[in-house]
């Protein structure tokens, strides 16, 4: 749950004039759950976007710049990965990765 108020809250954060659209996917393959929040935000530039994981690393005024780097630590201790796709000026996409349990 914390991952995905982070993610979101950073999609409201970057949004630009337009409406800001989220959308959520998620598929199932070979017993890993993919999950993708991709938003139409103004995307990340390519010159950060080796940055964002960071910890402390913010683009804003106000940031601790420790959403990112936290989420990703979450997600690791749940023996997954995440990981971020942009295109700048076209939105951005987050990859999260976890493995699927059967219920017994
Ligand atoms: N959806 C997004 N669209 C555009 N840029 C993003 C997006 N998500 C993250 N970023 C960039 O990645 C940086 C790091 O994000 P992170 O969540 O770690 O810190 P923050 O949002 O700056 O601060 P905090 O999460 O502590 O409020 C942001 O400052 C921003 O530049
Ligand atoms: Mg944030």
């Amino acid at each position: 749950m914390q991952v995905f108020i982070n993610l979101l809250r950073n999609a409201i954060e970057a949004k630009t004039e337009k409406s800001l659209n989220v959308h959520i996917q998620t598929a199932l393959h070979n017993n890993l759950v993919q999950i993708y929040v991709r938003d139409n935000g103004p995307g990340i530039p390519p010159t950060i976007i080796h940055h964002i994981f960071d910890p402390f690393f913010s683009t804003k005024q106000t940031g601790t710049g420790l959403g990112l780097s936290l989420s990703r630590k979450i997600i690791e201790l749940h023996k997954g990965s995440m990981r971020v796709q942009s295109e700048f000026g076209r939105g951005t996409c987050f990859i999260i990765e976890l493995p699927a349990y059967s219920k017994k």
